[in-house]
């Protein structure tokens, strides 16, 4: 138990997670395999990650559940599409909030909830429509978030996307990317300058600077109200 609460303060610390006294089985559990393949105990991989940073990391990547799906909670989706552009359409419109919207993915993961996203938004807003749709996707885990910029998926998770998006904005993977499904409409950092509206970046540092929206599974807060654009 001590040594699972120098974990819970490390964790604390490092990633804001606080992990309960009921989860250490789970950390053990999910430490496991690196102790092994270090050949180390608790203590010793406790002070290996306090010194060095590369380790910390994988440590957090070895924690942290990354379990994701394309429009994970439909519901917010619905809200999104039903409510919120509908609103930002009018105050748009009336000059109230300027047609540029930033979007933040706080947890990303392998990319799913951003795509979503952008696939959600991009139906409303297309490139045509002048507005300017900025995903920002970030993750703890720099894992995920390779994967995530790589923005290729399995073909069994194209079950998850809604028809309509799929013909719209998902290309299937041939030769070498047969199995696999990929992004076609959307802009990211690492392919700037197409002709998209709507774009994704994986910045590192994060900043979540200027972000209209924060977006994850368990929440979907407003982080400032959008203002009208300067004339
Ligand atoms: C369970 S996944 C959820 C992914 C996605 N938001 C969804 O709902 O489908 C949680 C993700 O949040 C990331 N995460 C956890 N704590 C974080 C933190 N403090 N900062 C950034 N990412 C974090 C994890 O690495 C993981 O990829």
């Amino acid at each position: 138990m001590r040594q699972f609460r120098l974990f819970q303060q490390l964790i604390l610390r490092e990633a804001g997670i606080f992990l309960a006294d009921a989860k250490t089985v789970l950390v053990e559990g999910r430490l496991a395999r690196r102790l092994r393949e270090l050949n180390l105990d608790f203590g010793a991989y406790y002070r290996l990650v306090e010194e060095d940073e590369r380790e910390r990391v994988h440590m957090l990547d070895c924690i942290c559940t990354n379990e994701t799906h394309f429009f994970r909670e439909p519901r917010q989706f619905e809200f999104l599409e039903q409510h919120v552009f509908p609103e930002w359409l009018a105050r748009a419109e009336a000059g109230q909030m300027s047609r540029r919207v930033r979007v933040w993915s706080a947890g990303c993961s392998t990319g799913e909830e951003p795509y979503s996203l952008a696939m959600s938004f991009l139906a409303r807003f297309p490139a045509a429509s002048g507005w300017e749709i900025d995903i920002l996707a970030t993750d703890l885990s720099t894992r995920v978030l390779e994967k995530a910029q790589a923005a290729v998926w399995p073909i069994e998770k194209a079950r998850e996307v809604p028809e309509h998006h799929l013909k719209a904005f998902m290309l299937k993977g041939t030769g070498p990317q047969e199995g696999r499904f990929t992004s076609r409409a959307v802009s990211t950092s690492s392919c700037a300058g197409t002709s998209s509206s709507t774009s994704i970046r994986f910045p590192r540092p994060v900043s979540s600077a200027g972000c209209s929206t924060a977006w994850s599974r368990m929440a979907t807060s407003c982080l400032d109200t959008p203002r009208a654009s300067p004339a």
